[in-house]
């Protein structure tokens, strides 16, 4: 090829360059409602750092966290609405979309284990689960691991009946709700942003939540006990408006695929030890009670709260709930 041509294909190159870098920017909003230094606060300023490098600029994100957007429920609507692009609700907050199956990662005592979570939100079930948003508009794009939820309450809750009567906040799940009201609890759903002064007021009197919130929102200075009861698993689900992940240019989605899935990765590496973290910082404030269940406690609460997974398997679906017992070997029959 003659030199003049080089010369002419790369100042066109250039022209394409600069123009394709001058185009305005795709601009994503990626609203939650936890605080900046948790595992999903943290993944969503990752989640940023990578869309702008690796796109060189085309694509801006804009993180709003701690609610200063949108709270709980309103978050989900934004997204509907294409108000705003990604979110990271946790499984318990899809029920208002209607989309019940999520809420088989509520059933409580469901995972032993990070490793039998792993089977399920990484896995095949997962990815199925995932799969069943486009019908809401949602694309769904990824599960971040998070942790065990624990308990915090004015007085302490050691054995069902202990439960008797005690105005609890919990997400917007009919399965959260069931398992708190098997055991005589009185259960309010809240938004996450309004669960510090609940608390403070006596509007509610115990909440759930792991290490990590009950840490970064300071329950600890407004709850005298926190119960170490791993009852329930708390991961949150990566999604996107999905006429706006579907339309991204071909070139911008191969990246954006590419960040989704080392932003997962990041989240899944963080977490455990943001966990552990959290808890050492709470008890360091020595602001509340910390009690670790005993063995029997917490077999007594298991069996309490298990009924709920047969109550649920016409809303949620039997075949989902086995093929979890399947991938994780629980059986709630033989506790
Ligand atoms: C809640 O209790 O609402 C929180 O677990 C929400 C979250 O996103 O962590």
């Amino acid at each position: 090829m003659k030199i003049r041509h080089w010369i002419i294909s790369l100042a066109a190159l250039g022209c394409a360059a600069s123009a394709w870098a001058q185009q305005s920017p795709i601009v994503i909003k990626f609203s939650h409602v936890v605080a900046t230094d948790t595992p999903k606060g943290k993944a969503a300023e990752y989640f940023k750092k990578l869309a702008e490098e690796r796109t060189k600029g085309r694509v801006k994100v804009q993180v709003y966290a701690n609610s200063v957007l949108y709270k709980d429920k309103e978050e989900m609507e934004a997204l509907q609405l294409g108000a705003v692009q990604v979110l990271a609700p946790t499984f318990s907050k899809f029920g208002p979309l209607g989309v019940r199956e999520f809420e088989v990662f509520d059933l409580p005592y469901l995972f032993d284990s990070f490793e039998e979570a792993h089977k399920v939100t990484q896995g095949p079930v997962g990815k199925n689960l995932l799969n069943r948003l486009s019908v809401k508009g949602v694309a769904g794009l990824a599960f971040w691991d998070n942790a065990f939820k624990q308990i915090t309450a004015n007085k302490p809750l050691r054995k069902p009946e202990d439960f008797r009567g005690v105005k609890i906040r919990i997400q917007p799940s009919k399965v959260v709700d069931a398992q708190f009201r098997t055991l005589g609890a009185n259960p309010q759903v809240l938004a996450f942003s309004e669960v510090y002064q609940a608390l403070q007021t006596g509007v509610v009197d115990a909440q759930d939540n792991p290490f990590s919130n009950i840490d970064t929102q300071k329950f600890y200075e407004v709850q005298k006990y926190l119960m170490v009861s791993n009852h329930g698993y708390h991961a949150y689900v990566l999604i996107a408006n999905k006429k706006f992940w579907d339309g991204l240019p071909p070139d911008i989605r191969q990246i954006m695929d590419g960040v989704v899935r080392d932003t997962t990765q990041y989240f899944n590496s963080i977490a455990q030890k943001d966990d552990q973290d959290a808890l050492a910082h709470i008890k360091a404030t020595g602001k509340t009670q910390i009690i670790t269940l005993t063995k029997e406690e917490k077999n007594a609460l298991k069996k309490a709260m298990v009924k709920v997974h047969r109550d649920f398997e016409s809303q949620i679906g039997k075949e989902l709930i086995q093929s979890i017992y399947r991938e994780t070997g629980f059986d709630p029959d033989k506790l």
